[in-house]
This record gives structure tokens, sequence and C-alpha cells, in this order.
């Protein structure tokens, strides 16, 4: 009794002194707002009676200035609610709702005269706010060297994280306590990330998940991430709070301003169900608008490429095996080549011919033009140039024989990371494109930025990403970019932006300790928070010693959860990463990949826990027929996925791609089984997942014939 009276006490001291509330739609959370005694904007969340966040400072600190973090009074507020719907050009769901509880602040620094907005967007599964700047003759061009947005935590949370490097994000994930966090000795663990900033001990990268003792799920994040750095988070051990950290440029600001601006939305997502946190739509509702109105050329698609084989070291992206290149003294055709050129002609043929006969829409061809001899260690400037292709490259011959073939040639920029090359041929580089039939590229910033001292994801290279993005949109392009900033909702304002890689992928299966089987089940709620993941799934043949190259590493999952991924991880660009001649060998699995959609009218994740396993079921755009995807960690795993989403009374005939009763991510990881059955909206199928194994399903309405001839699941 006298502690739920204290509480009371508390909550109620808490609450009073907070002059500012909204509630979201829902009513379960409750944002409140005050200024301190000196000024200090301060924020804190419920869910129901329950602290999310607990009394949390904002502001911006800038060089040469007063900061924006304290001496404000409130010179004016006001609420509004939107509910509206709008329909996504492509995603996991055909319609979406954008139902939120605004509040703007307008602040008055009184020593100043500066004004500073913030507006925070209440929605039910989590709450997003920003800075923003008015024009004023008080703040005209500013200079930021630090935010002091805290996320002040209620307790040493579980937590999901990678290092906070500003030049990457291909990191395992590590799963600790908040006071556990050691960034610095995870980061050394990892020799194979090549290109690594400065990293401090407690600082961590968003989108940053969490998990509360008494079972609530909290997602930190950024949402339309424009003309500003990535942010990260510091993690005070003793306290939990956590505060903003910015990537740096080459002189240690963070970002340069001009007003009016803003910026970036600050996110947080909260639910008690940790499924809910992957269907939200919240930071996609706090990015603009589609700014290409004319969309019938962007196209979800499945691809195939000239790729995993360079990965394995079977083939090269390089032609000679020549160094002490330069571009512009050298003939190509005097070069001897080394008979292992991934990209060539015939062999593009070869994916063409698979493609078509599979019924995939495209082929990336890496490795097909010049500089690939020495691309990689940025001790030069000029190293590609977009447009000229190696001597056994016959791009127009390949653009007659594609088009033949209906299929779509992908184009792939690795810029190595010399932007500044880049952005000085990307106009001649996009001609090329637009001359040789391509409406898609894959981007790639392996290595040190150039400009020297930038990180990539400072503002700088921020402000790259988006201008490459927009060229791309008026030249109708799409594109994949690897290596970049982790996205942050922007593929709403820029549906050309299909995917990007921005984590770590399935490649570093390849010729790394790898990815752990848990991986896949975390991404979801920490990398694809903020958009579709170009992951490369896909792969056949799961362990490498296969292709007598000396190399001892293997895949950590098993074969059916490979297939699963095509739909616990969402993006409508999919690749079937492995190479064709493996498909060959299992072409009743690879049916799967040739029927999963990339683009959806619904989806429904059904059980999930991060680090541990996701079921999802997603419904084909414009088709009654539904997929399912269900993947575990290392430790098997027998799931239960009821059915009740179809439509009732209706059978469907499923195909199931189920792993092996003695499957095994290590000991036995291409052993799986196909089962045709069908169900109702009253089955519930128990699927036997192996360890670090899954299983994929697809649900069809049933034909008379099959109602008859296959069994009904019991
Ligand atoms: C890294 C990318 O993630 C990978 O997909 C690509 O093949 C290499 N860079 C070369 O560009
Ligand atoms: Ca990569």
């Amino acid at each position: 009794m006298k502690t739920i009276f204290s509480f009371l006490c508390l909550l109620l001291i808490g609450m009073t002194a907070f002059s500012q509330q909204i509630q979201s739609p829902d009513k379960k959370l409750t944002l409140q707002f005050r200024l301190s005694d000196k000024g200090e904007p301060v924020y804190q969340l419920f869910i129901r009676d329950k602290k999310v966040i607990e009394p949390s400072l904002l502001g911006l600190e800038i060089k040469d200035q007063n900061s924006l973090t304290e001496g404000f009074s409130i010179t004016r507020v006001d609420t509004t609610t939107v509910n509206e719907k709008w329909n996504p050009v492509w995603g996991e769901v055909k319609e979406i709702q954008n139902n939120y509880r605004e509040l703007t602040a307008t602040l008055r620094q009184s020593n100043t005269g500066r004004v500073m907005v913030i507006r925070f967007r209440l929605f039910d599964d989590g709450l997003g706010f920003r800075y923003e700047f008015p024009a004023q003759s008080t703040l005209t061009y500013f200079t930021v060297t630090g935010e002091r947005t805290q996320y002040n935590m209620t307790g040493n949370h579980k937590s999901f994280w990678i290092p906070g490097d500003y030049d990457t994000n291909e990191y395992p994930y590590t799963t600790s306590l908040l006071n556990e966090v050691d960034a610095v000795n995870t980061s050394k663990k990892y020799t194979e990330i090549g290109t690594r900033s400065p990293i401090d001990k407690n600082v961590v990268q968003t989108p940053f998940m969490m998990n509360t003792a008494d079972g609530l799920y909290i997602n930190i994040h950024e949402a339309a991430l424009l003309n500003y750095p990535a942010m990260y988070l510091r993690v005070n051990q003793e306290n939990f709070s956590l505060t903003t950290e910015l990537a740096p440029d080459a002189f240690g600001n963070k970002a340069y301003l001009q007003t009016p601006c803003h910026t970036p939305w600050r996110t947080l997502l909260a639910s008690y169900k940790a499924g809910d946190l992957l269907m939200s739509k919240t930071i996609l509702n706090l990015n603009e608008p589609s700014v290409i109105k004319e969309t019938s050329w962007i196209k979800p698609q499945k691809f195939v490429g000239i790729w995993w084989g360079m990965h394995m070291g079977t083939a090269t992206w390089n032609y000679a095996d020549a160094t002490n290149i330069i571009l512009k003294n050298t003939d190509w055709n005097k070069l001897t080549p080394n008979g292992r050129h991934g990209a060539t002609t015939q062999h593009t043929k070869r994916y063409i011919d698979f493609a078509a006969t599979h019924g995939l829409d495209g082929v990336l061809v890496e490795g097909w033009n010049v500089g690939w001899e020495d691309w990689a260690g940025n001790w030069k400037e000029e190293v590609f140039d977009f447009t000229t292709p190696y001597p056994d490259f016959d791009v127009n011959e390949l653009q007659r024989y594609a088009r033949e073939k209906g299929v779509k040639l992908i184009m792939h920029h690795e810029t190595s990371s010399s932007v500044t090359n880049y952005e000085r041929r990307i106009d001649q580089a996009i001609r090329f494109m637009k001359d040789h039939g391509y409406d898609a590229v894959k981007t790639g910033y392996v290595g040190r930025i150039i400009p020297r001292g930038e990180f990539h994801d400072g503002q700088w290279m921020v402000n790259h990403y988006t201008r490459v993005a927009e060229k791309l949109a008026v030249n109708k392009i799409m594109l994949d970019a690897h290596e970049q900033v982790r996205p942050t909702g922007l593929h709403r304002t820029y549906p050309n932006w299909m995917a990007s890689e921005a984590a770590r992928g399935n490649e570093f299966n390849a010729w790394s300790s790898g990815n752990p089987p848990e991986h896949e089940t975390i991404l979801p709620f920490t990398r694809l928070m903020g958009g579709p993941m170009d992951y490369t799934p896909g792969i056949f043949q799961i362990k490498l010693d296969y292709y007598n190259t000396g190399n001892k590493y293997q895949v950590h999952t098993t074969l059916a959860k490979q297939l699963a991924l095509y739909v616990t991880m969402y993006s409508p660009l999919q690749m079937a990463a492995d190479l064709p001649e493996n498909y060959e060998k299992h072409l009743d699995a690879f049916q799967f990949i040739k029927e999963v959609p990339v683009d959806w009218d619904d989806t429904n994740v059904l059980l999930a826990e991060p680090g541990d396993y996701i079921v999802t079921a997603r419904k084909q755009k414009g088709a009654d027929a539904w997929y399912v995807g269900a993947i575990t960690d290392e430790n098997k795993r027998d799931v239960q996925v009821s059915f009740s989403f179809l439509e009732p009374g209706k059978t469907y005939a499923v195909t199931l791609y189920a792993d092996a009763l003695d499957a095994h991510w290590e000991s036995n990881p291409m052993a799986y089984s196909i089962q045709r059955f069908t169900v109702n909206s009253k089955s519930i199928v128990r699927l036997k997942l192996a360890a670090g194994g899954g299983a994929a399903l697809t649900l069809k309405p049933a034909t008379q014939e099959e109602s008859k001839k296959l069994k009904r699941y019991k």
C-alpha cells in the first residue's frame, strides 16, 4: 500500500510539473513537455501509467555562439491531430494510416532572441520530434557542434547494438545490458571490417533496440535524415541515460545549417509486442510524401548477378592482374587478361538466359568497368570512370541480348568511396546507363571517403547520397546503395531509392567468421527499421569448401532458412544471390524464390522475439496468395502458426519448404523437405525449425483437384 502510495505521489509530482501534454490517438502513450528552471526543454514519455522515458533534456550546441540548450521561454504552443491514409509506391502493405497528435512548442531564448521550435508527433506506437529554426535575423548560418537530445531510460535494459562507428554498420549485433556496452572491445573482434572510424566505448548506433525487464520493447532511431549527420547514442552506464551523438566532419564539426531549417526526426517506438515494432509505419509517416510524381517506371524486382563468384574467389572483378594502373593512361586492350574475369559477355549471357528461363527480372554485373585492378586502398582519387567496359564485356551486344530475352541489366557503380570522382562523373555515368538500357544501379562505398577526413555517416556524405538518389530519380533510375548511411524511411520521399545494404550482409558469410545464426532475427529490429535491406539472400551451397579455393567458411543458416529470409526481411529488390548452377541442382527449392513476390498488399508479423525467432506472413500484391517465412537463431524450435489471417471458409493449397528432420546449420545445412497439404483459416500448423533453420510457405487458393488430392493438415 505504502509503496503504491508513494509511487502515485511521485507520479503526480512528475506530471504536474509538466505544463504541456498530448496523448496518442489511442491514448496509450502520453508525452509531456516543460521547461526547467534554467529554461531547458524537457520531455518525458509514458506508456499507459508506466514511464518509458524519464525527464530528458533537449537542445543543440552550436559553435562560437550561445548554445540552443537553455534560457528559453515558451511563447506559443499549438496542438493538432492528423489522420490520413496514403499508398506507398511499393512496400509491405498497400495502404498506410498516418494518425498522430502533434504538439508544437515555440521557444524564445531570452538573451539572444532566437527562436527554436520543437515539434512532437505522437503515434499509437511511438514518438517523433525534431528541432525547427524559422528564418530569423538572430540566427542565420550556424554550425552544430553537438546535440543534447536525451533519452533517459528507466532501467538497465537489455539492448541489441553495434559499435558507434561513423564509417560502417557491418558488425554483428551484441546483446547486453546497457551497463555492459563496450563498443571498443567489441569492434576489435571484427578485424574483417576494413574501414572503421574512431570508436568510443559507450557509443552505439541506431536503430537501437531495447527490451525492458517487464517486457516493453523500445526502438530508438531517426526519420528523414537529410542535410545532417547520422545520429548515435552515448550510453551512460550509471544512470542509463542515452544522449545523441552526431557523426563529425573532417574538422570535428557536426552540421552546417542555415535558417529556415530543421533537424531530422528523432524517433522512439514502444510496444509490449515485439512484432508491432516490425509493423510500425511511424518512421515512414515522418518522411515527406514522394517527390516523384510519375512512378510507373519504379519496379520492385528479383535479380541474379555476377557477384557471389567474386566473393567465393572463383572469379575476379578485375580483368588483368595488374597493379599501379593509371586510369587515363591505360590501354585496357593491351593488358593480359587473367582468365578469371567474371563479367564477360558470355558469362553475362548465361545469367541472362537463367533469369529469362526462371522469370527473374534483372541481372546485376559487377566488374564490368575498367579500374578494378587496384580499386581498393584509397591512395588515389581516380579509380573508375563508370563508362568504359573491359574489352571482354560487349555492352552493346548485351543490351541487345537482354532486350531480346526480356531481362534488364543492372548497373554497378563501385565508387571505392572516391566520392569526389563519382560526383564529377555521375552525369556521364547516367547518360551511359540511359544509352545502354539500364534503369537500376547498385552503388557502393567501400573504403575511406575522399574528400579525406569525411565519414560515411557525416553531413557531407548524407548530402551526397541524397544528391545521387535525386539525380537518378530525375533520370528514372532505381537505386540500391551499399555501404551508405543506414536508411531512415527516405524511400517514401524517393521511392526509387529502393534498397541499401548499410549493415552486415550475407556476403560476410563468404569470407569471414560470418553472421551468427541469430543475426537475421535481429536485423529486422535494428537496421531494417529504417528501410529495406539488400541482404542478398538465397545461398543454397552453404558450405564453401565445395569450391576448392581454400575457403573454409560457411553460411550460418540452413538452406530452408535462406528461403524464409525473402519473407522475413523485406526488400523490393531481392537478389537470388547464389550461382545459377547451384540453383539448377535444387530447382524444387528454387521454385520458392521464383514465386515469392517483392511487393505486398499486407503483412502480419505472427511471432517475433529479437535475437530468437521471427515468423511473418505477407499477402501478395493484387492476389489472394500468402507467403510465410519462419526463422530461428542457433536453437532449434517448434513454432505453431495460426492461419486465422486467411479468408474464412476457403481452402488454400500449401507448399512447405522445411528443414529436414536432421538438418542443422552447421552439420547438415542443405537437408530440406518439400511438403504439400491444404489449410483453412482454422488451421494451426506446427513448423519444426532446425538449429539455425527456417521454413518458407506458399499459400494459394486450392484448385478443385488440389482440394481432392492434397491432405488437409492435421
Ligand atoms: C561491397 C558490396 O557490399 C558488395 O556487394 C560488392 O560486391 C563489393 N563491395 C564490390 O563492390
Ligand atoms: Ca558491404
